[in-house]
């Protein structure tokens, strides 16, 4: 656990360069990879070009079973462009963001500015992550609520944050028939075992996917992880640690989107990493409970009873105060970087 940790540690090292020095582009890819994907396969390629980056879609790490059509794929690139601009402001750059629907590339192209600088949610790239733990219980502080709501507004994108206790044993109630589905399904199972690291040295080898111990399970050799886990990952015991951990949490947060097509997913991405990063700033830690939007039977039913009349709920994430949790691990910002003659 050592090793992992101190890899952990090194990729999040703090900033060694100072503004005013010009664009650091290799430091914008590695801050632009510690942001949040699904399943954490990364699923981004990253062209330089200039004074320009350019995140593609990397479709070998599509997950076809829990995210047919990629969407949350394209909501991971925008993670990540969203921590590229941030970073790339406290370099003083403002970075104009365009979607190219022909390649599904995200471009971010930057320019000198006076007014872009460096503010609470750029040291929060270091420190953000999803905390799949148990939170404290203790309700959100109204200030911090305000500045969640601030932080959260997007291009057609608006979030709903509930902290009433019944609705969030409703949203249980979803979680629970979610995992009903998807964990009574072989493919889904197959697929999610294909991205669990069973103990840190096979997390360390690959540098992505879900490591096992980050929500709090014990070492096992990647073969009898494997083997036990279709007899440990019950829907039955899943959704009761769903409840445990959704009881914990101050607030269920949903984002929804007025459409629903890659350049919205790209968007949504954006603003929940805004969102997640603001979070972090303020000591408040955050963790998907997607169930509902990822099996296509629920989500019309979570619409409904949200109250939509326009758009439909696109990620789902519990908040609240709590300790942190290890971190996870990425690739090597080599490994995504698109030489020229590779394309
Ligand atoms: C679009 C998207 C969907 C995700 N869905 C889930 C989810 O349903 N359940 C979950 O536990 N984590 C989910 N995650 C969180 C990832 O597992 C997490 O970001 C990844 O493991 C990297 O870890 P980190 O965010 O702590 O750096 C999702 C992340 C993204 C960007």
């Amino acid at each position: 656990m050592q090793k992992y940790n101190a890899i952990a540690e090194a990729q999040r090292k703090p900033l060694r360069v100072k503004n005013g020095k010009g664009l650091n582009i290799p430091e914008l890819i590695r801050l632009g990879s510690l942001a949040a994907s699904s399943h954490n396969t990364q699923p981004w390629k990253i062209r330089i070009e200039g004074q320009a980056l350019e995140i593609f879609p990397d479709l070998s790490r599509r997950c076809p079973v829990v995210d047919p059509n990629d969407a949350h794929l394209f909501k991971s690139l925008g993670c990540m462009a969203e921590n590229i601009r941030i970073a790339a402001a406290s370099q003083g750059y403002v970075a104009d963001i365009s979607f190219r629907e022909d390649s599904g590339m995200v471009r971010l192209e930057f320019l000198t500015s006076t007014s872009a600088e460096s503010d609470d949610l750029f040291s929060a790239i270091l420190k953000r992550q999803c905390t799949k733990t148990p939170f404290s219980g203790k309700p959100l502080e109204p200030d911090h609520r305000r500045a969640l709501e601030l932080s959260a507004r997007g291009n057609g994108v608006r979030t709903i944050i509930m902290e009433d206790k019944s609705r969030l044993e409703t949203i249980i109630e979803f979680v629970a028939q979610g995992n009903g589905e998807q964990l009574s399904d072989p493919a889904f199972q197959k697929e999610l075992a294909s991205w669990i690291r069973f103990n840190p040295a096979v997390a360390i080898k690959f540098k992505d996917g879900l490591a096992g111990h980050l929500a709090g399970q014990p070492p096992l050799p990647q073969w009898l992880g494997k083997a036990l886990l279709n007899f440990v990952l019950t829907p039955k015991n899943q959704s009761d640690t769903d409840a445990v951990n959704i009881r914990s949490s101050a607030a269920v947060v949903v984002f929804i989107t007025e459409d629903d097509n890659p350049p919205a997913w790209v968007e949504v991405g954006r603003v929940y990493e805004r969102f997640a990063l603001k979070a972090c700033a303020l000591g408040i830690r955050n963790a998907f409970i997607n169930q509902p939007i990822e099996v296509r039977k629920i989500l019309p039913e979570l619409n409904s009873w949200l109250g939509l009349e326009k758009g439909k709920a696109s990620l789902v994430i519990r908040i609240g105060y709590g300790t942190e949790a290890p971190f996870s691990l990425r690739r090597p910002v080599e490994e995504i970087i698109i030489q020229d003659n590779a394309m």
